[in-house]
């Protein structure tokens, strides 16, 4: 798809920033801004991301990141830039289906690989209703499932055959090359004969957050002893298992909705409880949860029930899993099916309602879980052991990020395990110093953006630009909001201005050339040109200017005619500095060679170079007044 820029253009100004960010945290306001814990660093204790409605941009301090509604959509959804746009656009019901079938010059990132992981996807869903694929279909419905939830799931079978996809993908020209990275296909180590991957099993789809097939499961319809239960696609550049969860794409909603998640392990846990209406459940697909699957869950809700299967595969995922969630920032409940059942089995046999019931009648603290799991593996048996088991649960408590919770819980462990609070207060201390280094390896950041910006982590980057070369930038972009008389004043005295960072010089180009490149009926926006600048560092430190609002103590809340001088005056100080710095540096470095130089004909040649240096100095600065002159003059 290819969207015209006036589209863009259109979704960007129909959307607010703060409502699209809202969806994902809690803003609270902070003078003109907004403010919240980052989405991107939910552990954070003192928010660190601001959102600006005016400039309709954000900026993390706590990360360095920073952009307009697309960069933030793209971020926290995980797209490309032309489908964080239809993700906007959706929001607010800007219809772009006239686009929809004409082929994109610029073909999406991965554009090609998500179609042909949609190709696959398609055949063994078709497969389902194929002669060949009866066996798929009847398995699946003989594991309960409606119609409906395997279409909604993309359920489908891969044939019992050794070249089916194979075959198909030549005939349809789809690239086996692609095929083969995404594992759908294989090479035969001796003949080199290209063959399926996936035969006689059931196939599940796995989504991204967008809803796009990324990788595959794929089951054995039977049980056999030599072969594995589920094979998996290898991580590609689609697929990083450790960052995906099972069925997020169809939770999501639903959990920043009820505020919980369901948090279980296998694909057909999560389609079962789905099906049963308890459309909060995602699986980590497979044993051990990661910290990029909690963080994915954290920035939607602090709520999570856990529930693995009860064999001891599970509970110890659950052991570990545990401390994972307690990091984000998540405390979770954890609950035991009765025996030999798992969420799959026990909802399709009780429902969703009965699932929930149950769940809210047994769930139980993760502290009490892990109590439990270590009292019945003997952890309570004799003093050693006991010792050994505290130790374990205080490292538990350590992961909460948040000294409240870890008093609580550990107030509640003392009692429990009737040992003195001081003699688990030391422990815990003992452990957090150890561990200090590791725990918060982002600085605190502070509450507001001008604090914030002096502790945060990209501060050295930031600091490195000298103050006039920062002024310069920001009142350019703050006036540019405003009109066109700095940036035309940019496009006439750019060539003579040297910059000490090559940032300045980049993004006084790059704005420039925007400038120029214009649509010369709208004002030009900074906030749209974020769109354009592709690297990302130089976007988060953009972000970060346009949100600062504390250059200077002027820079306070005025009529925007007002302001607009002010920025003028701002960025003309700015410049003069930029400009005599640019022959001051090369007088001190005279001065510096003079000094040294014994040779009589070199020191005639740099008493005539510093000569030339203050006549041209004094001729700059005289040319820029007679500039800020006229410029004065037309006002
Ligand atoms: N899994 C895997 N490879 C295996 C076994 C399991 O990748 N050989 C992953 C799958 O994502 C699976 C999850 O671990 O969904 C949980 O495993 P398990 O409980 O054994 O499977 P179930 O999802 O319960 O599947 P089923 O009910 O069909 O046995
Ligand atoms: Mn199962």
């Amino acid at each position: 798809m290819r969207l015209p820029e006036e589209k863009i253009d259109e979704i960007r100004r129909a959307a607010d920033i703060v409502d699209v960010v809202s969806d994902y945290v809690r803003l609270l306001p902070s003078g003109r801004s907004y403010k919240a814990i980052s989405p991107f660093n939910p552990t954070e204790r003192t928010p660190s991301f601001f959102v600006s409605p005016e400039k309709q941009i954000y900026k993390c301090f706590s990360t360095g990141k920073g952009g307009n509604v697309f960069t933030f959509v793209q971020e926290m959804e995980k797209l490309s830039f032309i489908d964080a746009v239809k993700f906007v656009a959706k929001k607010v019901g800007i219809d772009l289906s006239q686009y929809e079938r004409q082929a994109s010059p610029i073909a999406d990132k991965y554009g090609e690989e998500y179609d042909l992981m949609a190709w696959a996807a398609k055949r063994f869903h078709a497969n389902l209703n194929a002669k060949e694929g009866k066996a798929g279909l009847e398995y699946l419905l003989g594991r309960g499932l409606l119609k409906e939830t395997i279409s909604k799931f993309g359920l489908g079978y891969a044939l019992d055959s050794w070249d089916s996809l194979c075959d198909a993908a030549k005939k349809e020209g789809k690239s086996l090359k692609l095929l083969e990275e995404f594992g759908l296909i294989a090479r035969g180590e001796k003949s080199d004969k290209l063959y399926d991957v996936f035969r006689a099993r059931a196939m599940f789809p796995i989504f991204s957050p967008a809803g796009k097939v990324i990788a595959f499961g794929g089951r054995l319809l039977v049980d056999e002893k030599d072969a594995p239960k589920y094979i998996n696609s290898p991580e590609t550049r689609l697929y990083r298992k450790s960052e995906v969860l099972y069925g997020f794409n169809f939770a999501r909603d639903e959990i920043r909705k009820k505020d919980e998640a369901i948090l279980v392990e296998g694909y057909m846990d999560v389609i079962s409880l789905h099906q049963a209406g308890v459309k909060t459940a995602v699986a980590s697909s497979g044993t051990s949860l990661t910290t990029e699957q909690a963080r994915l869950i954290a920035r939607l809700t602090k709520h999570v029930l856990f529930v693995y299967d009860g064999d001891k595969a599970g509970v110890r995922a659950m052991m570990r899993g545990i401390d994972i969630l307690l990091e984000q920032g998540i405390s979770p409940m954890v609950l035991f099916l009765p025996n030999d059942e798992d969420p799959d089995s026990f909802a399709q046999k009780v429902g969703g309602e009965e699932f929930l019931k149950y769940a809210n009648a047994r769930k139980t603290s993760f502290l009490d879980f892990k109590i439990d799991v270590l009292r019945s593996s003997d952890g309570f048996s004799d003093e050693e052991r006991t010792r050994n088991s505290v130790r374990e649960l205080v490292g538990t408590i350590a992961k909460i990020p948040d000294e409240l919770g870890r008093e609580v819980y550990l107030k509640s462990l003392a009692e429990k395990l009737d040992v003195s609070l001081g003699a688990l207060q030391k422990e815990l201390n003992a452990l957090l110093k150890r561990d200090a280094p590791k725990r918060f390896p982002v600085p605190k950041p502070a509450s507001n953006p001008k604090e914030a910006e002096s502790s945060a982590q990209n501060a050295p980057q930031k600091n490195a630009l000298p103050v006039a070369e920062r002024t310069f930038l920001k009142a350019m972009l703050e006036s540019a909001y405003h009109g066109n008389e700095v940036l035309e004043f940019v496009k006439e005295k750019l060539p003579i201005l040297r910059f000490k960072h090559e940032w300045t010089e980049k993004l006084a180009r790059f704005f420039l050339e925007r400038y120029e490149a214009r649509d010369k009926n709208s004002p030009f926006d900074p906030t749209r040109e974020l769109n354009y600048l592709d690297d990302e560092n130089l976007r988060n430190f953009v972000s970060e200017l346009l949100i600062d609002e504390g250059i200077s103590e002027r820079w306070q809340p005025e009529p925007p005619s007002v302001y607009a001088r002010r920025c003028l005056m701002a960025f003309l100080d700015a410049t003069r500095k930029i400009i005599a710095q640019t022959y001051d540096d090369a007088l001190s470095e005279n001065m510096r060679a003079l000094g040294a130089e014994t040779d009589a004909a070199k020191i005639g040649a740099l008493i005539t170079e510093r000569n030339n240096l203050v006549k041209a100095k004094r001729d700059a600065e005289a040319e820029f007044e007679q500039t800020v002159k006229s410029l004065a003059g037309t006002h």
